[in-house]
């Protein structure tokens, strides 16, 4: 197939691009770099430097299918700066769903979030559960679903959503590299090489088994294939919505156990108050991606913590 990965510069994008190619799939990438790198777009990628409202200038009828990675993804930069999300995530992708509509490309896998779900009650969230974002990115993230079903209904566009649970690891020197880095995994594994290391908990009493919060997290390649997956699952007229997560909980606590034993180093955990807008615990089904997509993840979050510290020794 013929593709355009908005987004494709990005820690994850650029892995996902990495499995199309490695696919046989031929690749066009468009990020603007505010948040991605150039050089972690593989070289069997056409480039296109820009945003994704000036995707009408690449889309014509030869491309089979837009995967929408580009976005801005910061909970809390979105509490802060709600209107960046609803400018760069919902007004950004009506212009780039313009855009395909004109060009005649009917298919699209997009990168939702389980942050749409809030603070679900559920231990394992279901994909029909209500959604109830406690922040602006998450409900930005929904508007973008929402408006892929209507899209659907209207006017035949055959999308996926794939609600990402916490996304870590690396593969091989594709990594994640934010500046500032928020991320749990990889704040701990930069602790891990400071001369005296310690790494920040925020919040130790939320109502889970050790007061912190606990997250699904999955590795990226496992996440990456899934796009491959969802590509060829995509029918027209349909939104399908999957969950992607392992259907295990860690704990803030529990990871940074992880990064001491996978690293060596003997982290000082220090408490802090919870971060604004974190729900308690995220924990995804795998249930309808395995049954549905036939996709499940087989990497655990040792693997992930191992990965990204080999990727960061290496890349630095
Ligand atoms: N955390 C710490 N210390 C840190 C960094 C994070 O205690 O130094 C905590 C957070 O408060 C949170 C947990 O670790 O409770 C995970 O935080 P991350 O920042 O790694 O990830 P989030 O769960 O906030 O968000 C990520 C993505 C979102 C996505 C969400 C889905 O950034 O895009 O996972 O679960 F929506």
């Amino acid at each position: 197939m013929k593709l355009l990965v908005t987004g494709g510069a990005g820690y994850i994008g650029s892995v996902v691009t990495e499995q199309l190619l490695g696919a046989g799939h031929q690749v066009e990438v468009l990020d603007d770099l505010s948040t991605g790198h150039r050089d972690a777009v593989l070289e069997g990628a056409a480039w296109h430097h820009g945003s994704i409202t000036e995707a009408g200038e690449i889309l014509d009828e030869s491309f089979d299918a837009v995967i929408h990675l580009a976005a801005r993804s910061l909970v809390g930069e979105s509490v802060a700066h709600p209107e960046r999300y609803w400018h760069g995530n919902i007004v950004a992708t009506l212009a780039l769903l313009d855009a395909m509509r004109d060009a005649g490309v009917k298919r699209m896998v997009f990168s939702s979030t389980a942050a749409v779900y809030g603070d679900a009650e559920a231990a394992q969230i279901t994909e029909d559960l209500p959604t109830a974002p406690t922040n602006p990115y998450g409900a930005s993230k929904l508007a973008i679903d929402h408006m892929l079903s209507a899209e659907a209904t209207a006017h035949g566009l055959a999308a996926v959503s794939l609600r990402y649970f916490n996304v870590a690891g690396a593969s091989g020197s594709l990594r994640e590299r934010h500046d500032p880095e928020t991320h749990l995994i990889p704040n701990v594994l930069k602790a891990a090489r400071d001369d005296a290391p310690h790494a920040t908990i925020f919040g130790t009493d939320y109502p889970t088994e050790d007061g912190t919060a606990v997250r699904d997290y999955i590795h990226v390649r496992d996440l990456a294939e899934a796009h491959l997956a969802a590509l060829d699952y995509a029918e027209l007229s349909r939104h399908a919505i999957f969950n992607l997560g392992t259907g295990t909980g860690t704990s803030v606590r529990e990871v940074i156990d992880a990064v001491r034993e996978v690293t060596g180093v003997n982290i000082e955990a220090v408490e802090q108050d919870r971060r604004s807008g974190d729900p308690a615990v995220l924990v995804a089904s795998g249930a309808r991606a395995a049954a549905e997509l036939g996709w499940r993840p087989t990497r655990d979050v040792r693997q992930m913590v191992a990965d990204a510290w080999t990727a960061g020794a290496e890349h630095r």
